[in-house]
Order: C-alpha cells, then structure tokens, then sequence
C-alpha cells in the first residue's frame, strides 16, 4: 500500500477516483489506481481480509446516501431486493432465483443446515478444518435431529495434491451418508478445497453438497453453477468488500445437468416472511427452468435496509467493472508470490499452505514465521508476533490455530491476505517485516 498512491487521492473529495474512471491496463500502475477506489488508513498495511474487508468509498458513499434517503422520506424496505439479486446473481454467475443477500456466512450456513430434510442416523461427513459458521449448525442438527457428524481430517502443508481430497471424501462416503460440508478454501490454512472435483464425488453418491465459502465472494471468479455443488454460503464482506453484516447465499433451484444432474435436495426457506400461509410450495423443479424462486422466499424477511443493500449492490457492480477473473488473478499472483518468498527466506516446510498445485491456492497464506519451529505451538508467541507486527511495522495480519494429524499440540501460525488493494511492494514489505521481527524473537 503506497502512501503516494493514497496522498493523490486522500483530502481531494472531488477527485477521489471511481470505478468507472480507471484506466486500462493490468499494471503495477493500474493496480495502485484500484488502490486508490479504497479508504484504508494509509499508515497501516492491512493484510486480514480473512477476517473482514474494507468497503471502497463508492460503497459507503451509497449507503451513506441511501440511509438519508431513508431517514427524509421515512421509506419502508418490505422487498425481495430483486434488483440487487440480479446483478450479484450476474456476478456470481447464477440466476436471481438461486441468490439471497444474506447477513454473512453463518447466517447463510444456518439457514442452509436448518432449511435441509435430516433424520436421526444420517451422516454429515465434512473436515475437522471448518469454523464455528459451519460447525455450530451441524452440532444443532446433531442435537436435534440426531445426525451423526464425520470427519475427514485434512492434509496441510505442500505435498498434496487436489486428487487427494477427492480420495480422501470418497473414502469416507457411506450409505448414511446425505451432506458433504465443507470449506473452500478453509480459514485456517487457505487451501482452496477442489469444489468440482468433490462435487462429483458427491453427485455419484446422491450426497447433497454444502460449501461454506466465505473467502469466496470477491476473491475467486467462481461461476457458483458450473461448481456443481447445492448450496453455497459466503460473506459479502470480507473479499467483497461489502457493507458489513451482508452476505452472499447460493442455492441451486434448477437441473441443469451439465453441472448436475441430481435431483434438487428437498430444502425449507426456514426463515421467511412470503412462505404462503395456505397449500406450501409446488414441487422443486426436475429440469433447467425453476418452479419457483426460493431466493425470494428467503430474502423477503421483514423490513430491510434499503442503504445495506444498495451498498451491497454498489459492491458488486466495482468488481464486475474492474473485471472478477482480474481480481482473483492479482490476489494469487501476490500469495504466489508471498508463498514463493516464504519458501526461500523459511523452507518450504514452513508452509501450512499448498504452494504447487494451483487447484489448491487462495490469497490466504499461513505459515510458521518462527527461526526454531517449534514456537508455532507457542500460541503466547505467536499472539506477540501479530501485536508486534502492528505495534512495530503498521502490518495487519492474525494467527490460526488448528489440529494436525500427527501432532500433538495445535500449531498457531500467522495468516497473510493478498487482495486488490495490495502491491508487489506489499508482499515484500511484509516478508521483511516478518523475517526481521522473527530474528528479533529468536
Ligand atoms: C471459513 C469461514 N466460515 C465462516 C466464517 C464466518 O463468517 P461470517 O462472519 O461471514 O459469518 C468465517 C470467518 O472468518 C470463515 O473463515
């Protein structure tokens, strides 16, 4: 994050750039001109997208603009927002019928898990990597329907391959099986899981797929249909930079079987204020045209908030204008690159994240900054490291901790997000960082 880049456009209100005003071009030059759309404190480089974004100043300008609209005109929000579902369906490559505006990604997961048909003894197989956001609503189907909870325990570090999660899943299937859940990419090591790779798997088992992809929405380019899977649940503001408290849920409502050819799971729109109070809702649809639009069931809850989802709106359009497939290729190039300097400065085995195999990459990369490696199980080290690398460098990132087979104890490595407001100069900036606060602690 240059200062110069941000002085241009700092103080100046009427020349603060907009979206529509960026010049052409995939540069250096372009990406600090991208830089410039964003409002972030200019003395701290923050790389912590994995816990929350920041919105550009077009989206807070929005809803800044919308919330006195609001407040003069005294405007009521009982709506199904399709206008804001249509172009965030665009976006994320689905139809309006298959997308919710929701609160973030534990909402999603929670309407999602609470919405599906499970019975005493049917198994949820998923990965012993998720968050609370998936976590907490499969222990409620556990204690309320009696679903049984299975673990895959995932591999870290490089040597892996995409291949072996599919394996690894397939091992695991039984006929009990009735979800696959998953995150892709987890939270604690970044690697992205082969969504159409596990979606088949689960599609030859008629297992219904479940995605907790909160890094998803802003960071990777994903056409949520071509993925294969039945539900996919994000947060619109971490990577999409959204106002807070928004999220993006996708649920498939249509058989279109180059993608999958599976019968559309039976599913509640638990939460809902249009549900019709008399004779329920046709049957789901068996072929490419929907019976009926089960995002709006879910996304008519109550009065809304006209400035949040116009905000939401206003987020989606700056990605669509400069161009998804762009951004999710300049956050991997930069962890990429970050992954690659890593490597040289601590070893590859410092990595918790996959390096080789682009299938497996996000812009989420956790490592072990430590000289002796055997600190990463000092979780008092490893929380100093994150405080000092604010205190004393002005770098924002965080620590992860999580199970590794074989090991005993947790590891507590550090967590670096790349995005669209970072630079060349970023990456390095942070692996020197890193590496000089790591002498000083050895
Ligand atoms: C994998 C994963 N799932 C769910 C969540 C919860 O996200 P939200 O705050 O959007 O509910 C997070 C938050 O970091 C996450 O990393």
């Amino acid at each position: 994050m240059s200062t110069t880049a941000f002085s241009a456009g700092a103080g100046a209100a009427g020349l603060a750039p907009r979206a529509a005003d960026l010049p052409s071009g995939n540069d250096d030059a372009y990406w600090r001109e991208v830089e410039r759309l964003f409002m972030l404190d200019r003395d701290v480089l923050y790389m912590n997208l994995g816990t929350v974004g920041s919105p550009p100043r077009e989206v807070v300008e929005t809803v800044d603009r919308v919330h006195r609209e609001v407040a003069i005109g005294a405007k009521s929000a009982y709506s199904d927002f399709a206008d804001v579902r249509a172009v965030a369906a665009e976006g994320y490559g689905c139809d309006p019928d298959e997308m919710v505006i929701s609160h973030n990604t534990s909402d999603g997961m929670s309407k999602i898990l609470a919405g599906l048909n499970l019975r005493a003894g049917g198994e949820i197989l998923t990965t012993n990597h998720e968050h609370p956001g998936g976590d907490v609503p499969m222990a409620l189907a556990r204690d309320r329907h009696g679903v049984v909870i299975k673990r895959v325990e995932l591999p870290v570090g490089n040597d892996q391959r995409a291949e072996d999660y599919a394996v690894a899943f397939e091992r695991a299937i039984t006929n009990r099986t009735k979800v696959m859940l998953f995150s892709a990419p987890t939270y604690k090591t970044g690697t992205m899981l082969p969504i159409p790779l596990l979606a088949k798997v689960a599609q030859a088992h008629g297992v219904t797929t479940v995605v907790d992809g909160a890094h998803i929405p802003g960071m990777m380019a994903y056409r949520f249909r071509e993925l294969g899977v039945d539900f996919l649940a994000g947060s619109a503001a971490k990577w999409q930079c959204g106002p807070g408290g928004t999220g993006v849920l996708y649920i498939r409502n249509k058989v279109l079987p180059q993608y999958n050819p599976n019968p559309l799971p039976e599913f509640w729109p638990v939460v809902s204020s249009s549900y019709p109070g008399e004779g329920g809702l046709p049957p789901r649809s068996s072929g490419p045209e929907e019976s009926y639009d089960i995002a709006k069931y879910l996304q008519s809850v109550g009065n809304g908030s006209l400035a949040i989802m116009a905000g939401v709106r206003t987020a989606c359009e700056v990605w669509d204008r400069i161009g998804r497939q762009r951004i999710e290729d300049h956050a991997l190039e930069l962890s990429a690159r970050l992954k690659e300097l890593i490597a040289e400065r601590w070893g590859v085995p410092s990595l918790y994240s996959p390096k080789d195999d682009p299938r497996l990459a996000s812009a989420l990369t956790a490592f072990n900054p430590f000289r002796d490696p055997a600190d990463v199980f000092d979780e008092a080290k490893s929380d100093q490291f994150v405080a000092r690398m604010k205190d004393e460098y002005g770098i924002v990132i965080r620590n992860v901790d999580f199970p590794v087979v074989g090991s005993a104890k947790n590891p507590v490595p550090v967590r670096i997000s790349t995005h669209l407001f970072h630079q060349h100069d970023d990456v390095e900036r942070v692996v020197n960082a890193m590496w000089d606060l790591a002498g000083k602690m050895s």
